[in-house]
C-alpha cells in the first residue's frame, strides 16, 4: 500500500471534475469578483507577475534603480529583481515578527529606490503601512509580496491591494493552483494600465511550456493526495535530506530562467472552477490553525506565529514556529523532517547565506542581516492540511514539547 504523506502546505485539492476541457476561462475576472477589486491581471507565475511589476514601474521612474527586499524571502525575488536590471537591496527583519525592520528600512531608502516589497510570508500578513510610509518620504513605489497570501485580507479589503501593486502566486501547493501562475492587481487604474502593458511586451506565446505546465497540473490533480504524495513528495525529500542537502529539500533550489509566457485557457477553467471551492476550505482551515495555534502556543519555550497588525485576517497553509534555539530546530528537523508529520521550513537560509544566488546578490551580498539569519535557523512550518490529522498531529505535539526542552545554546 502507498505510504501516507500530507504535503507541506494546505493546497486547495483539485476535484476531476475540473479538469473538463470546456467551460468559463476567464479566471482574471473570476478572481477579481472573489476578492472584491476592478479586476486582476494573469502572469505565467508569480515571478513572471514581479517581473512586469517592476518593468511596469521601471518605465515610469527610469532613474531609480534600487529594489529594498526582506533578507529572508524567497530566492525567486532576488533574481525577479536581478533579471529586471535592478539592484537587490536586503533589509534585516523585526526581531518580534518577520516585517522588514523599520529603521533599516528606512536607512535602505533613497532617491535610488524604485520599490519596496513588504511580503505576507507563509499566510502571515505584514505591516504594509511602514512600508508606505518609507517609500512615500523617499518617491518610491511599494509592491506587495502576497505569493503565499491569496485570501488574506486586511481592513476588510484583500492583501496586495494596500501597496501600489500586490501579487499572489498559484504555484503548486499555494491555496489555488494552476501549477504555476501569477496574479498582479494595483488600485489605481493607471497603474493597472502600465502593468497591462509591461505584461503584454513580456509574454510571448509558448507551446513547449503550456503543454509543459498542462501535464504538470494533470500530474499534480492525480497525485496531490496524501497516498500520492508518498511517491510525488516523500521519496524525493527523504532522498534530499540523506544527502543533507536542506536546500533542495525545502525546494529553495531554483534555477535562473524563469519563464514569459500566457497562462493557457485550459489551465484557467480548471482555475475558475476550483476557485468556487477556495472560500470554504480556506475557512476550514483557519479553523484547524486556531485550533492546533492554540495547542502549541500552550507549549512552552514554543513560540507560534500569529497576525499582530490589527484589522488583519491572514490565510493558513502553514503554521510558522520559532525554537528556542537553532540547535534544538536543527535537531528536530533531523529527526523528524521527511517522517509525514508536516515538518518543513519556509526558506532554509538568510538570502546572502545560500550562496548560489550569490551572482544576483551583487552588491547586496555583504549585508548584514543578523535577524533575518536568526530567523531562518530558529523557524519552522508545519502543515495545516487537513490531511495531517489528528493522530500524527498529536505525536507531533509530543516531539515539539521535547524539542522546546532542547535548551542547548539558547
Ligand atoms: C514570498 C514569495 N515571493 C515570490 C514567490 C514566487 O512565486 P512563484 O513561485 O509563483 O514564481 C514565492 C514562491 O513561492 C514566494 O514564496
Amino acid at each position: 500500500m502507498a505510504e501516507y504523506v500530507p504535503p507541506p502546505t494546505a493546497g486547495l485539492p483539485l476535484h476531476l471534475s475540473d479538469l473538463w476541457p470546456w467551460g468559463d476561462d476567464d479566471l482574471a475576472g473570476a478572481l477579481a469578483h472573489w476578492l472584491r477589486v476592478p479586476a486582476v491581471q494573469l502572469e505565467c507565475s508569480g515571478t513572471a507577475a514581479l517581473m512586469v511589476a517592476l518593468a511596469a514601474l521601471k518605465q515610469l521612474a527610469p532613474a531609480r534603480t534600487e529594489v529594498v527586499i526582506p533578507a529572508y524571502t524567497c530566492p525567486l525575488v532576488a533574481l525577479a529583481v536581478a533579471q529586471s536590471g535592478l539592484r537587490p537591496r536586503l533589509c534585516d527583519l523585526r526581531p518580534d515578527r518577520l516585517d522588514m525592520d523599520p529603521g533599516q528600512l528606512a536607512a535602505l531608502c533613497s532617491e535610488r529606490t524604485l520599490a519596496l516589497l513588504p511580503t505576507h510570508l507563509c499566510g502571515r500578513v505584514a505591516d504594509v503601512g511602514a512600508a508606505l510610509a518609507c517609500a512615500r518620504a523617499v518617491g518610491a513605489y511599494v509592491i506587495e509580496d502576497a505569493a503565499q497570501a491569496l485570501g488574506a485580507r486586511m481592513h476588510g479589503e484583500p492583501v496586495g491591494w494596500q501597496g501600489d501593486i500586490g501579487f499572489y502566486s498559484l504555484a503548486v501547493g499555494k491555496g489555488l493552483s494552476t501549477y504555476e501562475g501569477g496574479v498582479l492587481l494595483a488600485r489605481d487604474p493607471a497603474l493597472r494600465e502600465a502593468l497591462r502593458a509591461a505584461g503584454r511586451a513580456a509574454r510571448h506565446a509558448s507551446r513547449y511550456w503550456e503543454w509543459r505546465r498542462s501535464l504538470e497540473l494533470l500530474g499534480y490533480a492525480l497525485l496531490y493526495r496524501p497516498r500520492g504524495l508518498g511517491r510525488a513528495y516523500g521519496r524525493p525529500l527523504r532522498a534530499a535530506l540523506a544527502r543533507g542537502d536542506w536546500v533542495q529539500a525545502a525546494g529553495d533550489d531554483f534555477g535562473d530562467h524563469i519563464p514569459r509566457h500566457p497562462l493557457g485557457a485550459w489551465r484557467r477553467r480548471v482555475g475558475v472552477r476550483a476557485l468556487h471551492r477556495l472560500g470554504r476550505f480556506q475557512a476550514r482551515l483557519a479553523d484547524q490553525a486556531h485550533e492546533r495555534l492554540a495547542q502549541l502556543a500552550a507549549i512552552p519555550g514554543l513560540e507560534v506565529l500569529g497576525d499582530i497588525v490589527p484589522g488583519t485576517r491572514g490565510v493558513w497553509p502553514v503554521l510558522l514556529l520559532r525554537l528556542p534555539s537553532a540547535a534544538a530546530r536543527d535537531a528536530l528537523l533531523r529527526a523528524h523532517w521527511g517522517a509525514g508529520l508536516g515538518l518543513s521550513l519556509p526558506f532554509v537560509h538568510a538570502l546572502p547565506d545560500y550562496g548560489r544566488y550569490d551572482h544576483v546578490l551583487a552588491g547586496a551580498r555583504g549585508e548584514e542581516v543578523p535577524r533575518a539569519r536568526d530567523w531562518a535557523a530558529r523557524l519552522v512550518a508545519v502543515s495545516n492540511s487537513l490531511w495531517l490529522d489528528e493522530e500524527r498531529f498529536v505525536r507531533l505535539l509530543r516531539i515539539l514539547e521535547q524539542a522546546a526542552l532542547d535548551r542547548r545554546a539558547a
